[in-house]
Formats: structure tokens, C-alpha cells, sequence
């Protein structure tokens, strides 16, 4: 898979341990940074990721800032986006099962290496369920007209 990661200062180090860590499993990083840990704009980040899983430059995004909650918050309100914060593997799998995110986010503050480990490969191996459950497809598609309708 094509995977575009992006964070702020306080999640380069969690960054650069997750980087080797997707590419051992045989998928391709974009990094569109920070790798700094000079204090930096989450939004910024989240914007690119967003941008390059808008555009289809990867095929889905990974998100990582003090708490996970910035930097989501700053992707979703690119179109088409739909980036959740997870804590833990259980909603990391259900967010792709059954809200189709196209971007995980997580906090280098809240969880640790191992757990951001298990959230990725709980993520990237989750389908989304919308063809077994026509509800779930509903919803998602209810979330794009509320983006229509309000934009
Ligand atoms: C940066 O100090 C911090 O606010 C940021 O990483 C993030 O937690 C914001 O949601």
C-alpha cells in the first residue's frame, strides 16, 4: 500500500520508528514531515496528508501529533477526508470496517510505540464493509452530503 505520513514536533521520533516499520511490511512512505522537532503547526501537516489522500497520491494517510486530535481535525476539513483518532487497535479496525477513514491519527503522547503499532496493522488490514452492509455505505454517504451541505 501507498501510505503518506505526516506529524508535527511531537511525534517525529514516533515517526521515524514508524516509517521502517510499514516499509518492513512491504509498504511505500510518503513523509511530508515535520522532521523537526523545532515547534511547528500541526495543521500544516495535516493538510498535506490530506491533500495527497485526497488526490490519490497514496491510498490512505497516517496522522501523528501530541494527541492525534489537531492534526485530524485540521485533515477533515479537506473534502473527502475522513480521519479518526484511535487510542487502541479495536477502533482503529472499526473506523475502516465501518466508517471507510481514509486517514488514521494518533498521539505520540497518548499511546505508545507498540500500540501505535498495533493501531497501524489493525487499520491497514481492515477492509471496509460497505458492500457486506449497505448501512454502513449509507452513513459514509450521509457524511459526504453533510460536507456537501454545509460547504
Ligand atoms: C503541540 O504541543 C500539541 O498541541 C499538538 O501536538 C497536538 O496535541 C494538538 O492537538
Amino acid at each position: 500500500m501507498k501510505i503518506a505520513i505526516g506529524n508535527d514536533h511531537a511525534a517525529v521520533e514516533m515517526k521515524n520508528a514508524l516509517i521502517p516499520y510499514l516499509e518492513t511490511k512491504g509498504h511505500t512512505v510518503i513523509n511530508f514531515g515535520t522532521d523537526s522537532e523545532e515547534s511547528c503547526d500541526y495543521p500544516e501537516y495535516g493538510e498535506k496528508v490530506a491533500l495527497a489522500v485526497k488526490e490519490k497520491q497514496a491510498d490512505c494517510g497516517v496522522l501523528i501529533c501530541g494527541t492525534g486530535v489537531g492534526i485530524s481535525l485540521a485533515a477533515n476539513k479537506v473534502p473527502g477526508i475522513r480521519a479518526a483518532v484511535c487510542s487502541e487497535p479495536t477502533t482503529a479496525r472499526l473506523v475502516k470496517a465501518h466508517n471507510d477513514a481514509n486517514i488514521i491519527a494518533f498521539g505520540a503522547r497518548i499511546v505508545g510505540l507498540e500500540t501505535a503499532k498495533d493501531i497501524l496493522d489493525a487499520y491497514l488490514s481492515s477492509e471496509f464493509e460497505g458492500d457486506k452492509n449497505p448501512r454502513h455505505k449509507k452513513r459514509v454517504d450521509m457524511i459526504t452530503e453533510l460536507e456537501k451541505k454545509y460547504n
